[in-house]
């Protein structure tokens, strides 16, 4: 699918991985639906997306009335959505027991559950059925759908229970919704991201984070950069064979324990 002309929503624009990627496909023509429950997060787009191509909306993937308003949105203001990807996330850790003997908190799993991967589905099941009432495009395809999952679904850290069960959830969905949207000509692909340098990471302290690369990284040794996600969205959405996979994109990444 060409991305000039084209509509796209992304969560989690206003941050890292999804801001990124929002710059990248306006950049290359599309009108974009940026998303992000920290509204004010979202401003500075404005800064370098025309703003007859631009929406912004603060709005919870988790939550299916505002996510439901976003994507009525986008059709009313744009006509069509072609293209959505889910970067919307959080990644807050703990122990299964912490060293006091404390229980993880059920909140917390609930929260990333709730936003990680219920919150992914979501997205893909109204931005879906949006797209399955347009008329194919000039290459026979009525949409394309990228989510983030994490290497961390397969090598989960210390601390990680939550934050990867949520993020192997994306991958497991990938198969059956792509089959399932497969007869409405829209293909589904997931990456399963590297440590990237966005505020997620940002949050480490600086010789955590240098540690977790040298020790980690196979090559190039450093943080992914968040264009470097952008531009695989970018090929997932032109590229209309690839669909029904998770690709990594993790400079040969093998997450450790620690
Ligand atoms: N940065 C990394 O190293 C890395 C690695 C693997 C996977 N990921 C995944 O990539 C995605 C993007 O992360 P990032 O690194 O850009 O982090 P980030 O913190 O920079 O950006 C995440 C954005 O999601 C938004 N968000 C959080 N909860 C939301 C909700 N309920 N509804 C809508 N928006 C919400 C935040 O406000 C923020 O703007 C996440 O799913 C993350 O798990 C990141």
């Amino acid at each position: 699918m060409e991305v000039s002309g084209k509509v796209a929503l992304v969560t989690g624009a206003g941050s890292g991985l999804g801001r990124a990627t929002a710059l990248r496909l306006a950049a290359r023509g599309a009108s974009v639906v940026a998303v992000d429950v920290r509204a004010q997060s979202l401003e500075t787009l404005r800064e370098h997306v025309p703003a007859d191509r631009l929406l912004v909306r603060e709005a919870s993937v988790a939550d299916a009335a505002q996510v439901g308003q976003a994507v009525d949105e986008a059709l009313a203001h744009f006509g069509a959505l072609h293209i959505a990807v889910n970067c919307a996330g959080v990644a807050d850790a703990a122990k299964t027991v912490s060293s006091k003997g404390q229980p993880f908190a059920l909140e917390t799993w609930e929260k990333v559950i709730a936003i990680n991967l219920t919150g992914t589905f979501n997205v893909i099941r109204l931005a879906a059925a949006a797209m399955a009432r347009q008329a194919l495009d000039e290459g026979g395809e009525r949409g394309v759908i990228v989510n983030t999952s994490s290497g961390a679904a397969w090598q989960g850290q210390v601390g990680q229970a939550a934050y990867s069960a949520s993020k192997a959830g994306v991958i497991g969905l990938t198969l059956p919704v792509a089959r399932d949207l497969a007869e409405h000509g829209i293909r589904v692909v997931t990456i399963a991201p590297g440590l990237f340098d966005t505020g997620m990471v940002a949050g480490l302290p600086a010789q955590v984070t240098q540690s977790i690369v040298d020790r980690m990284v196979l090559f190039p040794r450093r943080l992914g950069q968040p264009d470097e996600f952008a531009s695989l969205v970018q090929v997932i959405v032109e590229n209309a064979y690839l669909n029904a996979t998770t690709l990594d994109l993790d400079a040969g990444t093998r997450l450790s324990a620690r």
